[in-house]
């Protein structure tokens, strides 16, 4: 027989030594999609990757002093043992430095450019040569540099674009015909009526300014610029543009591409433009999932906030961690992680709902029988509930994940667990052991429990595949095909139970959060160390010796008009009075500084920032991020007074 192709996308991922549990939620939900797909005898290909080229890449591989492939590759080394370590099932990683992929997207590129759909121009700006930045005329602030205030020179730098207008309205009207296409349904309006509708620009997709990037094979001048490189790995991945294109041919159009809200636009106006060009079918859908916010907010190095996946599954296990993003953030909004309602999610759903249904399960097949599942022989009309829930719940599950409603899936099968839960107490299988007469109805009622046990436990199989392993050890099952779930009698009497420790031990609540908060802690210190700025070139004593730095008092201050960052300081140097613009507005109020010894550096060559004088510079502490500064105050020294 032959089984229905199924293609579903992660992004790829850009190379970064710390994937959060907000990289991580896409990669969970798409390797449950796939699972589930499997399970319900699709031929699923499954693809995720590494989006390995541009300026920042470079940039850091050069502060490293390694090449830009010895820095990815460590990188995506990393990206890999941690997919290993959440269970995802992918069936191919591609690296868009991967030598087919290269040559695919040149040959695109190329194919694009023959038919007129790229074309050569120049992009032309102001930039800021110390800030390495591109400015058009309104972002200028008085003339400068809106970001440091310096002088900015005109210039045009030799890029390639797309004709994205030249599609625009055949998108528009692929977008209304195909409901579909973007998911969830909200987001689809934001696409068309902030993008599409108001006329679309024609994209730059090449750049001269760095070479870490795929080169144009007719311009060797000219890396081709993200988007053209990034969105194409969907389909050089099947072996498009390459010799063998079967994959190509057997999974193209994907079912499903999934990505975060933020990559929205991207996937669903330049890649189906870049598809139409191409004569190529546009993928079936396009889902947006939304954003995992922790408390205060979006996850931040500097804040100190960023839950690392390693160690939530190094504490926890995989499943739980998986449990929670499938389960508790609604798919397609944005949701919160939170360490208390994690840890009590376990304790409740994992440990007491699963976990005790199989162990009271199991312990009572030992004791009342020995290890044997018996037969169900003495059926009674209470039965009847749980079996057709049982029944009814694959259907559920399916129908919920055909509409990417996975928690909604995982609620249905929990539904069953706590059906069966109840069943325990409603049949009191202890008081009915305490009768030899009742001895039928009990192996009934066992029966029943570990039936149920393995219909839950093929369906979760998608989801915590690893309890699903444990669970099947347990009741030692004999089929998990999804196929078998559509009669209630997959297990055999006769079979043998294997009794085994408690799949989710409760968690002491207070302990692991104290506990949590200490790793955190932890973290946020490492993360400073190896965020450590390297320390500078030595200097001797005699070079140092030449800055001459001086107490200065503050005498006057007011804001540089036109420019948000700056103020303009007159000084006191003690028989000297200086004028010092300096950076610190969002900082300081001229108030503030009115009155206050600062350290100047003397003897600093003047220069002129938005026109105005600047003869010395102030001393100040700074965090990298913008987040705090201060001026360095040497107390009530008198002004004029040596700093050494
Ligand atoms: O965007 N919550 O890669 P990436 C949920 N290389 N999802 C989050 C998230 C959060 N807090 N933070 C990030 C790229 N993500 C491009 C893609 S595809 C042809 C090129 C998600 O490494 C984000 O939305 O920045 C995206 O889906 C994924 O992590 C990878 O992001
Ligand atoms: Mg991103």
């Amino acid at each position: 027989m032959c089984k229905k192709p199924y293609y579903i996308t992660t992004p790829i991922y850009y190379p970064s030594a710390n994937l959060h549990i907000g990289n991580t939620y896409t990669t969970v939900a798409a390797d449950a999609l796939a699972r589930f797909k499997r399970l319900t005898g699709y031929d699923v290909m499954f693809l995720t990757g590494t989006d390995e080229h541009g300026q920042k890449i470079q940039r850091i591989a050069e502060e490293k002093g390694v090449t830009p492939k010895e820095y990815v590759d460590e990188i995506v080394a990393g990206i890999k043992s941690l997919w290993e370590l959440m269970d995802i099932s992918y069936d191919k990683f591609i690296r868009t430095t991967d030598d087919y992929h290269i040559k695919a997207v040149q040959d695109i590129f190329k194919k694009l450019y023959d038919q007129g759909d790229i074309y050569k121009d120049s992009y032309e700006g102001w930039y800021c040569t110390p800030c390495e930045s591109f400015w058009t005329e309104t972002q200028l602030v008085d003339g400068k540099c809106p970001d440091c205030g310096r002088p900015v020179e005109k210039a045009k730098e030799e890029a390639y674009f797309f004709k994205m207008s030249k599609y625009a309205d055949r998108l528009i009207q692929y977008i209304e015909e195909h409901p579909e296409f973007i998911q969830p349904e909200s987001r689809k309006n934001e696409m068309l009526n902030n993008f599409l509708r108001p006329g679309l620009q024609d994209l730059c997709v090449s750049r001269t300014s760095f070479n870490w990037g795929i080169p144009v094979t007719f311009d060797t001048d000219h890396v081709i610029y993200v988007w053209i490189d990034a969105l194409s790995n969907y389909i050089t991945a099947l072996g498009y543009g390459n010799e063998d294109t079967t994959l190509y041919e057997k999974f193209w159009p994907a079912d499903v591409h999934l990505i975060g809200k933020d990559i929205l636009r991207f996937h669903t106006i330049y890649w189906p433009i870049m598809l139409m060009a191409l004569d190529l079918p546009l993928p079936k859908q396009v889902f947006g999932h939304g954003w995992l916010l922790v408390d205060g907010g979006k996850m931040s190095k500097s804040k100190g906030n960023v839950v690392d996946p390693v160690a939530l599954v190094n504490s926890f296990g995989v499943d739980p961690v998986r449990y929670y993003l499938l389960k508790e953030i609604p798919f397609g909004s944005d949701g919160l992680f939170n360490n208390e309602i994690f840890i009590k999610k376990i304790n409740s759903d994992l440990a007491n709902d699963l976990g005790n249904l199989l162990s009271r399960t199991i312990t009572m097949i030992e004791k009342y029988f020995d290890c044997v599942v018996p037969a169900p022989t003495a059926k009674e009309a209470i039965d009847d509930e749980l079996i057709r829930l049982a029944l009814d719940t694959p259907g559920k599950v399916e129908a919920a994940i055909d509409e990417l409603k996975i928690p909604e899936a995982l609620e249905a099968i929990w539904n069953l667990i706590g059906r069966a839960n109840k069943y325990i107490d409603e049949t009191t299988p202890w008081i009915l052991a305490k009768d030899e007469a009742k001895k039928e109805r009990l192996g009934t009622v066992l029966y029943n429990l570990i039936e149920s046990l393995r219909f839950a436990s093929v369906m979760i199989s998608a989801f915590l595949p690893t309890t699903s392993t444990k669970i099947n050890e347990q009741i030692n099952a004999e089929v998990t095909t999804w196929n078998s779930l559509s009669a209630f009698d997959g297990t055999s009497a006769g079979n043998k139970v294997n009794k085994g420790a408690v799949i989710f031990p409760r968690i002491d609540v207070d302990a692991k959060l104290a506990e949590l908060e200490a790793l955190r802690e932890a973290q946020l210190k490492a993360t400073k160390k190896t965020e450590m700025k390297p320390i500078k070139e030595e200097i001797t004593i005699e070079d140092f010796e030449k800055i001459d730095l001086r107490v200065a008092k503050v005498i006057a201050c007011e804001p540089v008009k036109g420019a948000k960052k700056l103020l303009k300081l007159k000084v006191d140097l003690g028989g000297e009075e200086r004028q010092v613009i300096s950076g610190i507005s969002q900082y300081y109020k001229p108030e503030e500084l009115v009155g206050k010894n600062i350290v100047l550096v003397a003897n600093l060559k003047p220069v002129k920032l938005r026109g105005e004088l600047s003869q010395g510079m102030i001393l100040a502490a700074a965090t990298d991020d913008d987040g705090k500064l201060f001026v360095v105050d040497p107390g009530d020294l008198e002004t004029g007074s040596i700093v050494r």
